[in-house]
């Protein structure tokens, strides 16, 4: 390239960079901020935030790195994952039907629509199952062999698989898949919106014999399901606490440790129409 024709490259370059100078200076008069010229980060910052396409001009790269496509299926593969946790709004504690009136329609059903239930149904239903009903010493809904509490209650929903936390009243995931189908041997399982595990943490349990451990833990399983099954004659759900599991697959899909058994499960959700 010969010498003028390299001058004249520079002078256009200076001439361009005086211009854009002066439109940024311009652009900050307008924007009616009081920043001395010199500040070139906050002048940038203002240009970027006042000229619409300024950011995307500036930072070419950033707006163009991923495709729109790859972004619009980011964001459904984020609005479809499991949630890691399910804040529970507080559980409804007054209403329902006399007990009596509860106890007159308690039974069990094998046939459920897939409808889901809501958040706030959940919620009252994990609160009557297993929840906390006196704050000051953290006991619950259900009695315990010396209170050991040593039961814990999984929800297998379509999103995932989430362990109840009584004393956060939330549901935390523990596994991101649909599990509900493997909680159960019947039919009617998969069909359930919701399926209850019922795991004994023999950890809890202190020092007392494994044949004790066996026999509180399936104990104390009963009356959590005896809530259930209450909870759900009061609210017109269908529910049935079931024996026939498949333990060893379940527990390992679940990841539960060796001192974790699970004792029984339970399906609850609206009767089919
Ligand atoms: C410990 C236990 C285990 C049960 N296991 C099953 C089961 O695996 N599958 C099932 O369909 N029902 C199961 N049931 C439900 C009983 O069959 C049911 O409670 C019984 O037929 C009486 O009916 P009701 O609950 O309507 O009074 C079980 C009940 C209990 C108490």
């Amino acid at each position: 390239m010969d010498s003028k024709l390299r001058i004249k490259n520079v002078s256009a370059v200076l001439l361009l960079a005086a211009m854009v100078i002066g439109a940024l200076v311009m652009v900050v008069v307008t924007a009616g901020e009081a920043v001395a010229a010199t500040d070139y980060g906050k002048v940038m910052e203002i240009v970027q935030e006042s000229v619409p396409g300024a950011k995307e001009a500036m930072e070419p790269e950033a707006a163009s790195a991923y495709p729109s496509s790859a972004v619009a299926e980011l964001r459904r593969v984020e609005a479809s994952a499991p949630k890691e946790v399910i804040k529970l709004p507080a559980p409804r504690m007054t209403g329902g039907k006399p007990l009596m009136e509860a106890l007159k329609d308690r039974q069990t059903s094998r046939s459920y629509s897939p409808e889901k239930l809501s958040e706030q149904t959940l919620s009252n239903l994990l609160w009557a199952a297993w929840g906390i009903n006196r704050t000051e010493s953290g006991k619950r809904t259900a009695p315990s062999a010396r209170n050991f509490q040593e039961i814990d209650v999984y929800v297998a929903l379509k999103e995932g698989m989430y362990l109840y936390n009584p004393q956060a009243h939330q549901l935390e995931l523990v596994v991101a898949k649909d599990l509900r189908k493997m909680t159960g041997t019947q039919p009617f399982v998969e069909n359930a919106p919701v399926n209850l595990v019922y795991v004994a943490d023999y950890d809890r349990m202190g020092t007392t014999s494994e044949e004790n451990k066996d026999f509180y833990a399936a104990v104390d399983t009963g009356f959590v399901s005896q809530n259930v099954y209450l909870f759900c004659a009061s609210e017109g759900l269908a529910t049935v606490v079931r024996g026939m599991v498949p333990r060893q697959e379940l527990a390992a899909e679940m990841g539960l440790k060796p001192t974790q058994r699970i004792v029984l499960a339970q399906s609850v959700g609206y009767p089919a129409k």
